[in-house]
């Protein structure tokens, strides 16, 4: 079917709908040449291949046909007993099952959120930059993003008071905050407790919600715990989102949500029609997890290999990046991320372009900006890379990083212009030009 025909038939949130850009690129670099800093994919070595095979069918044994039928919207109640253990050890003590949803992944959390909360016009506050797949879930419900910039202690809240003010002024009133508060993808910066507790009150003073997506918070590899939202909420207006994607592993997609019981029980409507519940499989899995231990030991593992590759990372900008560059980056305490900071005459698509060409694959940071700034930024991955391929790939940069700043125009202009594509099209033989280019144009949404 030709796709000009299809569209006669689409609804119009499928006719708004885009491909991801990156997860495109993700695509073609898939090639065992190309080095990636670009994905945020865990580790694979951290995978507990050999557990698991060990585990599967002991669960299938003690469980029987029910590992493999439907459950109830809300979750295992044995999965959620645990989760509510695990959240007690992280400030949250007394978790009534009432206030926790086993989700299919954080990803639908999200979109859960944005389903029940947020409608056609309505206005969300996120992060200068944001997780790119929440911006999706959020543009999908037609949702308008306002954007708040960071610093290197998360989202300042002085200038989001301000914004505040002056949408009250123009008669909008945003209903939620979205906040990946601990080692944020994509900036790998942490929101310090004292911002933590002005962002609460401030949320307090205009009545906003405020939704704590944490998929990194237990891959700490350096500083002090803060608090989590939640754990600060005294209003209940925090909504928190948790996964097992970067603890355990992708491929379970299993997360859970921890909300007041009534917020619970309108997402728990939502879902129901989105997949009725969550895989009864990978609930079993992850509660022989969290049950024996298991889940511990492999975060103790993943720690310790991250905490190595992210000084490799560290080590690697410190030998190759010239100080008179003018470049300067996050030094993240956890995740999977760290951000590159360009002086502002240049523009970090010419320098994917160029690395890109020497097999070397980062993304761009204006796809994380919901108003399409950030030109002169970028997102590096330090989990899936090995030690070595860090190495080679920030040796490859900086050469790209030398050249551009080399060959500045002395008017410290943008070296790129939207209209004037610099290099080659697909049809130059290199499969990533067009994308690369793709990627400048783009304002991307997920
Ligand atoms: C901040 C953030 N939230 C949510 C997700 C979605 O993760 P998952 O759906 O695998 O739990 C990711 C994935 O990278 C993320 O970085």
């Amino acid at each position: 079917m030709k796709e000009t025909y299809l569209q006669q038939f689409l609804s119009d949130s499928a006719r708004k709908a885009k491909r991801s850009e990156i997860r495109e690129l993700l695509k073609l670099i898939a090639r065992p040449d190309v080095i990636s800093l670009a994905g945020g994919l865990p580790a694979p070595e951290t995978f507990p291949v050999d557990h698991l095979a060990e585990m599967l069918p002991r669960v299938l044994k003690e469980h029987g046909a029910s590992a493999l039928q439907y459950g109830p919207t809300e979750g295992d109640k044995g999965l959620v007993a645990e989760l509510a253990k695990l959240m007690a050890d992280d400030g949250l003590p007394d978790l009534g099952p009432d206030r926790i949803l086993v989700t299919s992944a954080s990803q639908q959390g999200l979109d859960l959120c944005g389903r029940v909360f947020l409608a056609p016009g309505d206005t969300l506050i996120c992060g200068l930059p944001s997780y790119l797949g929440a911006l999706g879930a959020f543009s999908a419900c037609g949702a308008s993003l306002s954007g708040i910039p960071l610093d290197d202690e998360g989202m300042q809240p002085d200038l989001l008071e301000a914004r505040l003010v002056n949408l009250r002024c123009e008669g909008v009133r945003p209903k939620m905050i979205y906040l990946v508060p601990d080692f944020q993808n994509p900036a790998g910066v942490t929101l310090s407790l004292s911002r933590r507790e002005d962002i609460l009150s401030i949320a307090r003073e205009f009545d906003l919600l405020v939704l704590e997506d944490s998929p990194y918070r237990q891959l700490r590899y350096t500083g002090e715990t803060v608090p989590s939202m939640k754990s600060l909420d005294r209003d209940g207006r925090v909504i928190s989102l948790f996964t097992f994607s970067k603890i355990l592993f992708p491929g379970l997609r299993l997360g859970w949500v921890v909300a007041e019981p009534e917020v619970i029980s309108r997402l728990v409507m939502a879902k129901q029609p989105v997949d009725l519940c969550t895989s009864s499989l990978s609930q079993l899995v992850a509660r022989e997890f969290l049950k024996s231990g298991m889940l511990t030991e492999q975060i103790a593992l993943t720690r310790e290999l991250y905490t190595m590759k992210r000084r490799v990372l560290l080590d690697a900008l410190d030998r190759e990046f010239d100080p008179a560059w003018g470049v300067t980056w996050t030094k993240p305490e956890g995740g999977l991320f760290l951000w590159l900071k360009l002086p502002e005459s240049l523009d970090a698509a010419d320098l994917l372009q160029m690395a890109l060409k020497k097999d070397v694959a980062f993304v761009t940071g204006s796809a994380f900006h919901c108003d399409g700034s950030g030109r002169n930024t970028a997102r590096l991955n330090f989990s899936f890379p090995s030690p070595e391929q860090i190495q080679e790939g920030v040796r490859r940069i900086a050469m790209s990083v030398g050249r551009l700043i080399a060959e500045r125009p002395a008017t410290g202009k943008k070296t790129i212009s939207k209209d004037k594509p610099k290099f080659a099209s697909a049809e130059s033989g290199h499969p990533l030009d067009q994308l690369a280019w793709n990627l400048t144009l783009t304002e991307l949404v997920e």
